[in-house]
């Protein structure tokens, strides 16, 4: 068994049966195979003596190009919750997203990526039913310190599999909020309540610091976003949790590269999350277009195994096999990692 099968293994023993499958919901949708299609190319001999993986997002300089994705009520998974997986990922150089969900308060979690000595953590934006009540709860994270707005568009239905303990709330929303509802009906329901292009050119204008819309998956969104101000744009299919049947994140990956590296002036971000399980899904990832990743389950599976600790030991897990992947491939920098690394016939290379 592989070490992350192995971690995944004892969170799952660590874990209450509910809890685990609401983890897991999504899982085996096809989003992790997408990676097993492609093949890279060993380029041996090259002098790699100042080789590293540091990349500058945001203006943020971090040692690797592992962000760990936004995750509600990660309290459920270990005491040490979101203030855990913020230490782990600024300890080990990185950046965390934190959940609009999340169920400890702002200034912990920040007290705890501050003690790891990295920057500020992103915060994660659902949209609250309506202007007045997503801007206070803007405002809030922005006295916080949180200045990086992640968007997330593409779970306005957001179905609430598990009862939540008592114990566990989004302790940073107004009280009626703070528990996920479940709809009963989609179009009279609560999707009368998502956002649309419009709030999104309202949101930009009330964000003070880089917006990044989290959730898109065709090249014209990406486009329509970017033009609408956004930084940059997370593809992502929410690890196949939303949308039966969804299309993998990594098929669409290279059309909206395409699409955004097109555009003439600056080069908006790109970042792809769902489905990456190793550093060879990084690389892979990086190749087709993407600055970054955002890591989902596997980080909750090392905060169910061992609270921070384990959080840290999957992130550097992930890191020292993209390394190795760079290594064996000759790239020194993640500037070096391109279509050119995927052998001819990759089902998704990038075409010349
Ligand atoms: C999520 N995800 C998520 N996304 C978001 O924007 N806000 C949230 O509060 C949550 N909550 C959440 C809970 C759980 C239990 C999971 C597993 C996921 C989606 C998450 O950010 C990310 O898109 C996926 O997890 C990525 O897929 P992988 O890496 O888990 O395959």
């Amino acid at each position: 068994m592989d070490v992350l099968a192995g971690i995944r293994a004892i969170a799952k023993e660590n874990l209450r049966e509910d809890v685990w499958h609401y983890l897991s919901e999504g899982e085996g949708t096809g989003h992790e195979q997408a990676f097993a299609d492609f093949r890279l190319v060993p380029r041996p001999l090259r002098d790699l003596g100042a080789g590293h993986t540091r990349r500058t997002l945001v203006g943020q300089s971090l040692d690797h190009p592992i962000i760990l994705a936004p995750v509600a009520y990660q309290r459920l998974f270990h005491r040490d919750g979101e203030a855990g997986s913020a230490i782990a990922a600024s300890a080990q150089g990185g950046q965390a997203v934190i959940s609009t969900l999340a169920s400890q308060s702002f200034s912990e979690i920040f007290e705890a990526a501050r003690q790891g000595g990295g920057h500020a953590p992103w915060f994660q934006l659902y949209w609250q039913g309506g202007r007045d009540k997503t801007l206070r709860l803007l405002e809030r994270a922005q006295a916080a310190g949180f200045s990086t707005l992640v968007f997330t568009v593409d779970a306005p239905i957001k179905r609430a599999s598990l009862r939540l303990p008592s114990e566990i709330a989004a302790v940073n929303l107004e009280p009626d909020a703070a528990h996920e509802t479940t709809p009963t009906r989609a179009f009279d329901g609560f999707l009368a309540q998502a956002p649309t292009w419009t709030d999104l050119s309202w949101l930009r204008q009330r964000c003070q610091g880089a917006l990044l819309i989290k959730g898109l998956m065709h090249p014209d969104d990406a486009q329509r976003a970017v033009e609408a101000g956004c930084d940059g744009v997370i593809v992502s299919s929410h690890g196949g949790r939303v949308l039966p049947g969804c299309a993998t994140s990594l098929k669409a990956l290279p059309a909206i590269t395409r699409r955004l590296k097109a555009r003439p002036g600056n080069k908006p971000l790109i970042l792809l999350d769902s489905g990456i399980r190793s550093g060879r899904d990084i690389f892979i990832a990086l190749a087709l277009g993407a600055s970054a990743v955002l890591l989902g389950r596997p980080y909750l599976w090392g905060l169910a195994m061992d609270g921070a600790m384990g959080v840290a030991r999957v992130i550097r897990l992930l890191r020292d096999e993209l390394e190795m992947t760079m290594a064996l491939t000759g790239c020194a920098s993640l500037d070096a990692i391109g279509p050119h690394c995927l052998a001819e016939g990759g089902s998704a290379r990038l075409p010349s």
